[in-house]
């Protein structure tokens, strides 16, 4: 017999409609979903906590406990980023203790963890804290395709897990790469080597999850993971109504009650239609690239997308050739965020560059400094000294270097007036900026998009978009801030202007760090500028004086656009 967890509730509508299912649509199903008899139900954690305070003005702490008042029978899990909590930073061990409790008082009884690199540095202690207080611990490691991630390399990582304790175990393959034959042997060989059950977590993505869920019942799976059928599919999972009827019968059969999985399926589709306006072609429809370049679906938009604003459509086919080596340079992470930014953005600068690490991100001298980890393989030595130049990576968990933050935010928050319970200076803690603004009430709802009839061929430049990484689908804005727009028309009456340093590609400028009349020397950093989330350093390109500033902090900038003139 199969066991079935429903992510309906979390990853279906993250992968779908960039989790934004409101609570109020949830609750009048949940005592329904708990009678199906499901393994678990996935409700929180991944995107929905920054999802609920950012764009839908929800106390996500308040949507569990909601949650759990109505599932009396059925266990309630959560996805964990590690040390990154619900976040994209490491956060310290005393917030990470302080949060795991809190998740699991308010009614969390499995936490599923796990780590970008698989480094398991990066999930110890959330995983004994979570341990301590009695949850169920499932340890992930995320699925990858690379010379050092051999099913034997698996094998160790989970029997590592085991042995800290984790009670069962999940192969994240967050990107749908997995397929039925990798999948049967990779089951196969963990049902081997440990004693605790296996869990199948795989997107539609390429299509192939359906056949390899089957065939990890044959190699012996415990458990998968599927959303009901009006969230499944695409960048989701395979449907639970199928996957149940397809296994009636057989050895596997999950014993799950159809009728009232359709029952449940039914009201799904009525939420489905509230929310039609969220969904894209582009998550519903299966995408073969990854099958072809090795490159999640996801990745790859954004790779489109990052070349289309730089009016460099035409250098794909050399970015997807560059990506690989990125990766391998780098010790071939798994393409999951935050890491397939990374090595995405670096592949599309050394291309645009026509040299390989003339620009290196902060996020890549980050990566190979050790800042996010220990990389699955060692970091090409000839790489890292160009990055790094004499400085020594660090050798000890990122964690270990942060001091504790609880008290400083407490502290923080009780002084802006923003607590009204323990929960709130987690919230606090985790996303400073954006729970200042919904703890002070001042986020509003966003509104439900309608469908849009027909694709608006607007003129000009989109602002809003879709970005979509492994599964995980971000609504981005891009409003011009200030006055560049006529900076821009300025710059561009005066045709081509002298000694204009230009932006090397689309983005946002984040920081000017010099003013009018400062001298500076080549190579020295004038600005920062933020391309698809990545910083980048904008250096001087010869010694000269600081002209005339073009942009201010907060404007976007295209490539080629001027910056600042510095005179020789
Ligand atoms: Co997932």
């Amino acid at each position: 017999m199969v066991k079935i967890t429903d992510l309906t509730l979390r990853d279906g509508h993250q992968s779908l409609i960039a989790t934004r299912m409101r609570t109020r649509d949830m609750l009048p199903i949940l005592e329904k979903m708990d009678e199906v008899g499901f393994y678990a139900l996935e409700v929180w954690g991944g995107a929905t906590f920054d999802a609920c305070i950012r764009y839908l003005n929800e106390d996500p702490w308040e949507r569990l406990r909601e949650i759990k008042k109505r599932v009396k029978n059925t266990p309630l899990q959560m996805l964990l980023r590690g040390q990154n909590l619900v976040g994209y930073r490491h956060y310290p061990d005393d917030i990470v203790e302080k949060f795991v409790v809190k998740s699991i008082e308010n009614g969390i009884d499995i936490i599923r963890i796990f780590d970008a690199l698989n480094d398991i540095r990066n999930m110890e202690f959330a995983i004994k804290v979570a341990k301590k207080h009695d949850a169920h611990v499932q340890g992930a490691f995320c699925y990858t395709i690379s010379p050092v991630h051999t099913i034997e390399n698996f094998v160790e990582l989970a029997k590592k897990l085991e042995e800290l304790g984790c009670d069962s175990i999940c192969i994240k393959d967050m990107a749908g790469l997995i397929s039925p034959k990798d999948a049967y042997e990779l089951i196969k060989s963990l049902k081997k080597e440990l004693s605790i059950p296996v869990d199948l977590h795989s997107h539609t993505t390429s299509g192939m999850a359906p056949i390899a869920h089957y065939v990890a019942c044959e190699a012996g799976v415990d458990i998968l993971d599927t959303c009901f059928s009006a969230f499944a599919w695409g960048t989701s999972h395979p449907p639970t109504e199928s996957i149940v009827a397809s296994l009636k019968g057989t050895k596997y059969d999950t014993g799950l009650d159809l009728e009232l999985l359709a029952e449940i399926g039914e009201y799904f589709r009525k939420v489905r239609e509230k929310y039609r306006g969220l969904f894209s072609d582009h998550s519903q429809i299966v995408d073969v690239n990854v099958l072809v370049y090795q490159v999640p679906g996801g990745m790859l938009s954004n790779l489109v997308s990052q070349l289309k604003e730089q009016n460099a459509l035409d250098k794909l086919e050399e970015v997807l050739k560059e990506v690989p080596r990125v990766r391998e340079d780098l010790g071939y992470p798994p393409l999951v965020t935050p890491t397939s930014q990374i090595v995405g953005t670096q592949a599309v600068m050394n291309v645009l560059l026509g040299e390989r690490y003339k620009v290196v991100l902060k996020e890549v001298k980050d990566y190979v400094k050790g800042l996010y980890g220990r990389p699955p393989a060692p970091i090409k030595p000839e790489i890292a000294k160009k990055i790094l130049g004499d400085e020594k990576p660090i050798d000890v968990r990122p964690a270990d270097l942060l001091e504790p933050e609880y008290e400083k935010m407490k502290m923080e928050a009780e002084k802006l007036g923003i607590v009204k319970k323990e929960e709130d200076i987690l919230t606090y803690a985790l996303f400073p900026q954006i729970a200042v603004k919904f703890l002070r009430g001042e986020i509003k709802e966003e509104p439900i998009p309608e469908p849009c009839r027909e694709e608006k061929k607007e003129e000009g430049i989109p602002t809003e978009f879709r970005v979509e990484v492994d599964g995980e689908i971000y609504h981005v804005k891009v409003e011009p801030v200030g006055g560049y727009i006529t900076e821009i028309k300025k710059a561009e009456a005066k045709k081509e202007l002298k000694n204009a340093v230009k932006s090397p590609l689309q983005g946002l400028i984040v920081k000017i760090k010099v003013k009018v009349g400062d001298k500076v020397k080549k190579g020295d950093v004038i600005a920062v500028l933020e391309a698809m989330k990545m910083q980048n350093d904008i250096n001087a390109p010869w010694d000269g004086v600081v002209k005339e500033i073009l942009v201010s902090e907060g404007s976007s900038v295209n490539a080629g656009d001027p910056i600042m003139i510095i005179e020789p």
